[in-house]
């Protein structure tokens, strides 16, 4: 039988690279996209021996024009069109909205909003007309509500959430799952690309990149449309932000700077 084909954003660091364990290890043939190539072929190499499948590399620059677009047409033409999309790729920006360049608040939307949407655009009507297969878009519990310091970032992850829950139940009649995974602070590279101060640690963090990669996984294979992680804290801060007026939602924002 036909190894099933996943297509993960940002592999080269982080959830993404967990995540590409998490599927190797079930028997996926991977295609392994991000900027740094050699992180992706160390990957891919590591993966093949343990588990014996040849993955594929994409060096890829996703805010690049047309990088979506020629990265789908060559997977297409070449018999690599993937059964599930991990879109992953992702950065925020810590600090004052008005002491942030504006090209790097473009370059964020680029990545966090405009290529996934694209990719996820490009790549479901194969899983469509296979009918399966599906989109795990890695959104953050920063989508639940504004984070002033964070406010770009949050409102990219606010319409990650936004759009997974939409497409979940268009394509859900079509046999292909979408999930969206929402976790709390991570430790990887993230913080640094962000150029967070340092912090103490919160109720919401998991402990490892491995854990985050887990649960991701585990939620879309069980066709959870919402992956939180934690689960039940990050379910309560979703519920109370719910509840609250908006008023009292603004002060909590402006709390995390
Ligand atoms: N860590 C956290 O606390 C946390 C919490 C909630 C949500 N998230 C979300 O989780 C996702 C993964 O973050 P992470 O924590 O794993 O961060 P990370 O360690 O910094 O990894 C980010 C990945 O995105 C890739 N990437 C960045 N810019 C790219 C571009 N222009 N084109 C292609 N790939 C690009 C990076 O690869 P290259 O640099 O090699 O291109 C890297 O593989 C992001 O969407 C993030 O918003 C993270």
């Amino acid at each position: 039988m036909q190894r099933e084909t996943v297509l993960i954003t940002g592999a080269s660091a982080g959830i993404g690279r967990e995540i590409a364990r998490v599927f190797a290890a079930q028997g996926a043939r991977l295609v392994l996209v991000a900027r740094r190539g050699d992180r992706l072929a160390e990957l891919a190499t590591e993966l093949r021996d343990r588990h014996g499948a040849e993955h594929r590399i994409e060096v890829c620059d996703l805010v690049a024009p047309l990088a979506a677009t020629s990265l789908v047409a060559r997977l297409g033409r070449e018999g690599w069109m993937p059964d599930v999309a991990v879109l992953n790729a992702g950065f925020g920006l810590h600090g004052a909205f008005l002491e942030q360049e504006p090209p790097r608040l473009v370059e964020m939307v680029a990545l966090n909003v405009t290529a996934l949407t694209e990719l996820a655009a490009r790549l479901s009507p194969h899983m469509v007309e296979q009918r399966r297969g599906g989109l795990l878009l890695v959104a953050s519990l920063a989508a639940f509500q504004p984070m002033s310091y964070f406010a770009v970032y949050a409102a990219t992850k606010a319409y990650v959430l936004s759009f997974g829950e939409a497409l979940a139940g268009e394509l859900d009649p079509h046999g292909v799952k979408v999930s969206v995974f929402c976790p709390g602070p991570v430790p990887t590279e993230f913080r640094d690309v962000a150029g967070s101060p340092a912090r103490k640690a919160s109720f919401l963090d998991t402990r490892s990149a491995v854990v985050a990669a887990v649960r991701a996984v585990e939620g879309f294979r069980a066709g959870r449309v919402v992956v939180r992680q934690p689960r039940l804290r990050g379910w309560l801060l979703g519920a109370t932000v719910a509840l609250l007026p908006r008023t009292w939602v603004r002060k909590l924002a402006s709390s995390f700077g």
